[in-house]
């Protein structure tokens, strides 16, 4: 069976992929499970090359094939922030609800018609021949007016998807996979893996 090494330390990132590659036939092995760390800086320009780094790092330790993501939200009315910067957004350590209420604030005067924004996520899979491929998922929204829902986690409580009139953390999991920028990033690189 060929093996699949997911660059994330990330419980949940582990279980959408293992649903998603359920039916492919590959194995599925968290960094951990591998025995391996990542400490690749994340110093790219964009989401394609941070995932590519964090994939390519770990690739010159294994003859596995290996995939990593990277991920964030663009906020069109902030210059397309926080980007890359999504987790590093005011510091590592300061709280979503922080991060949020600030992102908030920001956008306090922003008009509607102006308050969209899109999570993105790119999927890199480095094969042991050298071979990469980099995949991007998008979901479009808004920038809520106030926090809402208790799910997912991050900038969940204030991406409002106008479609479904709710915030992606107002959603359930199965939900949010389903249209999420993630799901479809790991839909796009399976399609890859499979016709290798
Ligand atoms: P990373 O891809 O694990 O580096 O995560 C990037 C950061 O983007 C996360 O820490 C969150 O702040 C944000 N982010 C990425 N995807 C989502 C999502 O689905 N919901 C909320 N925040 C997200």
């Amino acid at each position: 069976m060929k093996k699949i090494i997911f660059a994330t330390g990330n419980a949940d990132k582990m279980k959408e992929i293992r649903e998603i590659l359920s039916d492919s036939g590959l194995e599925i092995l968290s960094m951990k499970e591998a025995g391996m760390a990542c400490e690749a800086e994340e110093n790219g320009a964009t989401f394609e090359e941070n995932a590519r780094i964090k994939a390519t790092a770990i690739a010159a330790r294994t003859d596995a094939i290996v995939l990593a993501d990277d991920s964030g939200l663009e906020i069109d009315a902030l210059n397309k922030e926080p980007g890359v910067y999504s987790a590093r957004y005011m510091g590592e350590d300061t709280s979503y609800q922080v991060k949020n209420r600030e992102i908030l604030k920001r956008m306090e005067n922003v008009e509607r018609e102006k308050r969209t924004a899109r999570f993105v996520c790119a999927v890199c899979a480095v094969f042991p021949d050298g071979e990469v491929h980099t995949v991007r998922g998008t979901i479009e929204g808004m920038i809520g007016y106030e926090p809402k829902g208790e799910n997912g986690f991050g900038y969940d409580p204030i991406f409002y998807v106008p479609e479904y009139g709710c915030s992606t953390a107002e959603m359930t999991r199965e939900q949010k996979n389903e249209i999420s920028h993630r799901g479809k990033a790991l839909r796009e690189i399976k399609k890859v893996l499979m016709n290798r």
